[in-house]
């Protein structure tokens, strides 16, 4: 029976600013994405009707019903296309659950990519994205990988170059953060301190010349996540954490997107592995990013 594989990339934020909340209750955002090598897998296969089954190491934190994104990306492609989704989908889960590196996202955007190899629809981004877009902010991402500033609500993709490799060690939390609950605790500090009207968020011009220019010194000093505050007051181990990570001799720390999964740059793989090594947390990751996204050449047919 035909099966698709699709590997899909987590994905970090290099920046992430926040702007004022929205009224249908968003926030504008301008951010930078950059893909990095911790995947999930996910395989579809035709069935009688949509079921979902997760394995790999963090399969008992993933809902297995409708509220799966992957499940709800089955359901929005097939009613576009005007079909039942008649598929088993299958996620072998290794980025963090509810750890600010959008996996659940991920599954969602892999899944989309899957179904429409496995159902001969066109798999490019500009017919994926806008079904992407729907399901959730983080979703597009994905599918385009590498490094792009996303605007919006962080829909609104536009590649960027970078010129060099970027190691990482991510340290993922025995917790999880609700990313709206973390978008309310930052309201929150923000309106604890004054009335000033929160501008209007743009892609650091420093960021964006340090990727260009694949000068790591320079990325690491521009690193930002306005997030972080808030992620670290509903979880205050986290500045431990991250204080573990500079102690350890990284060029940066930060909070992943909204939390909880840290992260800490180094200027090469053998660094990295220095400061994984120094930390000494064995669920610690070194990942290597940007990498391509599940519309290049991550696709595998057998
Ligand atoms: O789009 P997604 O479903 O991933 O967003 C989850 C939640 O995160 C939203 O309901 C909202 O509370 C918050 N969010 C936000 N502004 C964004 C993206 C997400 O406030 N730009």
């Amino acid at each position: 029976m035909r099966e698709i594989q699709v590997r899909v990339p987590a994905k970090i934020n290099l920046q992430l600013s926040v702007g004022p909340r929205r009224e249908d209750g968003y926030h504008e955002l301008a951010t930078v994405f950059c893909a990095v090598g911790l995947y999930d897998t996910v395989t579809v296969r035709p069935a009688p009707e949509l079921t979902l089954r997760v394995t790999g190491p963090h399969a008992a934190a993933v809902p297995t019903d409708e509220s799966n994104l992957a499940a709800r990306a089955a359901c929005l492609l097939a009613a576009a296309v005007g079909r039942d989704p008649q598929v088993r989908v299958e996620i072998d889960k290794h980025i963090p659950v509810a750890g600010g590196m959008a996996g659940g996202s991920a599954d969602a955007a892999a899944t989309l990519v899957a179904l429409a190899r496995l159902w001969d629809l066109p798999t490019d981004i500009s017919t994926l994205h806008p079904l992407a877009a729907q399901l959730g902010s983080d979703v597009a991402f994905p599918l385009l990988g590498g490094v792009a500033v996303g605007t919006g609500r962080g829909e609104m993709l536009r590649p960027v170059p970078c010129a060099t490799p970027l190691w990482w060690v991510v340290a993922p939390s025995p917790h999880h953060l609700s990313t709206p609950a973390v978008f309310a605790a930052l309201d929150r500090q923000r309106a604890a301190v004054g009335s000033a009207p929160v501008p209007a968020p743009h892609a650091g011009p420093a960021l964006l010349a340090a990727l260009a220019a694949g000068d790591v010194e320079a990325v690491a000093r521009s690193l930002h996540n306005d997030l972080q505050p808030a992620a670290v007051e509903l979880l205050p181990d986290l500045a431990r954490t991250l204080t573990a990570g500079d102690r350890a001799g990284a060029l940066a720390t930060l909070v992943s997107g909204s939390g909880p999964t840290c992260l800490y740059l180094a200027r090469d793989k053998p660094h990295a592995q220095e400061v994984a090594q120094q930390v000494g947390r064995p669920g610690d990751h070194v990942v290597q990013g940007p990498v391509v996204g599940t519309t290049a050449r991550n696709c595998l047919e057998p």
